[in-house]
C-alpha cells in the first residue's frame, strides 16, 4: 500500500535527500557488511544458522541472510513472514521454518495450510499447547521446547520440574516429535559491555544443553540459541557439545542494528544500516528545541543507553527528547549548542533509531541506498499477523 503522491520506485536513481519525509532508509553496504560479519562467524565455528525474518520482514533481506541456500531454515514471527518467504522455497533456498512464538489456537489452521508448502516446526512451553494439536488435521508436528534463559518472556527454565513434565508428555505424545530446545536471550539487549554479553551467550548454551540432558544421550537433538547481542559475540563461543546434539545460532536484528545494539558495546555506531530521514518543521529558541515530523509511530518508545527516541546522525549532541504520534522534539542533550544556530526550518535530519524492528514495522516501503545515499531500490515489508 503506498499513499504517497509519487510511486516509491520513482525515487530509484535519485538522491535520498529528495525522499518524502519521514522515510526509512537502508544503507545497503552496511546491511551487506552486517550480514557478512555474522555469516563469517558462524562459518568459522561450523555451526548452523537460522535467520529470524522479523526485523525487516523483507524477502530480499531473507534471501541475503540465507546466503544462496547455504543456510536453509528461518524462524518467523508472523504468518505473512512465512507466506511471503514461500518464493524462496521455489527458488530452492529455503526448506524449514520455526513459528517463533509458542503455538496458539488461532494460528494453527493457517500454519497447517502453509505446512503443505514449507516444513513448519512449532515451539511449545506448556502441556495445554499439546492438546491444541489434537484438533489439527496434520498427523504429527516437529516441535522445539522453548527454554527461558532469564528473560521471563516465553519458555520454561532449564531446571524447572514443569520442563521435566513437558518433556515426558511430548515424548509420550503421538502428535509431536521432539526435535530439540530453543532459547532467545532478549534480555541481552540490556547488556552494556562485551563481558556481560559473552556471559549471556554462555547462559544460553548452558541452558539448552541442560535441557537436552533430560533426554537419553543417544537421541539426536537440535539446540537453537541466539539474539543479536549474543550473536555479535558468537565467535567467542567455547562449549563442549555432546555428539547427539547439533547447535545452531538464530538472530534477526543483526542486518540493521540500531541504538539498542550499539548500547550493548559489541557493535559500532556505524554498523547501523537503518536511518529515518525527517524534516525540521519549527524552531523554538526560547526552549532550545526544534519540531520534526517523526514521532512515536516511526521512532518507537524504546530505550537504550542513548537518551531519547532517536539520535541525529551528524549532530551527536542532538537527540529526539520527546515524541507524540507524529511530532518529535529535538533537544540538545550534551553541551550548549543553540537550536537557532544549528537547525533551520526545512532542514533534513537523519536519525539513528532505538529499535529498528519496531521502526520498520511502521512504514510501508524501505528506500535502499548506496554508499553515496542514492536510492538504488525499494523493498516492501510483509505486513500483518
Ligand atoms: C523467538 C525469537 N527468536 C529469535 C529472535 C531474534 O532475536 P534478535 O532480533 O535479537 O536477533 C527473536 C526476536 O525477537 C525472537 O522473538
Amino acid at each position: 500500500m503506498d499513499h504517497s503522491l509519487e510511486h516509491h520506485q520513482s525515487y530509484i536513481g535519485r538522491p535520498a535527500s529528495e525522499l518524502p519525509t519521514p522515510s526509512l532508509v537502508i544503507k545497503k553496504p552496511v546491511l551487506d557488511a552486517n550480514i557478512r560479519r555474522l555469516h563469517d562467524d558462524v562459518d568459522k565455528l561450523g555451526i548452523g544458522f537460522r535467520p529470524h525474518t522479523k526485523t525487516l520482514k523483507s524477502i530480499e533481506v531473507t534471501r541475503m541472510m540465507l546466503k544462496g541456500g547455504k543456510y536453509r531454515k528461518v524462524v518467523c514471527s508472523t504468518v505473512p513472514e512465512i507466506a511471503g518467504s514461500l518464493p524462496l522455497v521455489k527458488e530452492g533456498l529455503l526448506d524449514e521454518c520455526i513459528f517463533g512464538m509458542p503455538i496458539f489456537k488461532g494460528v494453527l489452521p493457517r500454519l497447517q495450510v502453509l505446512s503443505e508448502q514449507i516444513k513448519i516446526d512449532l515451539l511449545l512451553d506448556n502441556d495445554q499447547q499439546l492438546l491444541l494439536l489434537d484438533s489439527s488435521n496434520k498427523s504429527s508436528w516437529d516441535v522445539y521446547i522453548k527454554i527461558d534463559v532469564g528473560a521471563r518472556r516465553a519458555g520454561l527454565t532449564a531446571d524447572s520440574t514443569r520442563l521435566q513434565d513437558l518433556v515426558k508428555k511430548v515424548e509420550a505424545s503421538p502428535r509431536v516429535n521432539l526435535k530439540g530446545f530453543y532459547c532467545h536471550a532478549n534480555h541481552s539487549y540490556g547488556c552494556r559491555n562485551e563481558a556481560d554479553t559473552r556471559a549471556m551467550l554462555q547462559t544460553e548454551i548452558d541452558s539448552v544443553l541442560q535441557a537436552a540432558s533430560l533426554l537419553p544421550p543417544e537421541k539426536p537433538l537440535e539446540v537453537s540459541i541466539g539474539a543479536t547481542p549474543t550473536a555479535h559475540v558468537v565467535n567467542t563461543l567455547r562449549a563442549a557439545i555432546p555428539k547427539n546434539i547439533s547447535l545452531e545460532l538464530h538472530a534477526g536484528n543483526f542486518p540493521t542494528n540500531d541504538l539498542q545494539q550499539v548500547s550493548t558495546g559489541v557493535t559500532p555506531i556505524d554498523s547501523q544500516a537503518v536511518r529515518i530521514v525527517a524534516e525540521v518543521v519549527s524552531i523554538y529558541p526560547e526552549r532550545n528545541e526544534a519540531l520534526i515530523n517523526a514521532g512515536v509511530i516511526v521512532l518507537a518508545r524504546e530505550t537504550s543507553a542513548f537518551p531519547g527516541s532517536g539520535k541525529v546522525t551528524d549532530r551527536p549532541n542532538w537527540d529526539v527528547v520527546r515524541v507524540s504520534q507524529e511530532h518529535g522534539i529535538l533537544g540538545c542533550t550534551k553541551g550548549d549548542e543553540r537550536v537557532d544556530e544549528t537547525f533551520k526550518v526545512g532542514d533534513r535530519v537523519w536519525l539513528w533509531v532505538q529499535h529498528s524492528c519496531i521502526t520498520a514495522a511502521a512504514v510501508y516501503v524501505y528506500y535502499v541506498v548506496d554508499e553515496n545515499d542514492v536510492v538504488i531500490d525499494t523493498w516492501l515489508p510483509l505486513k500483518g499477523w
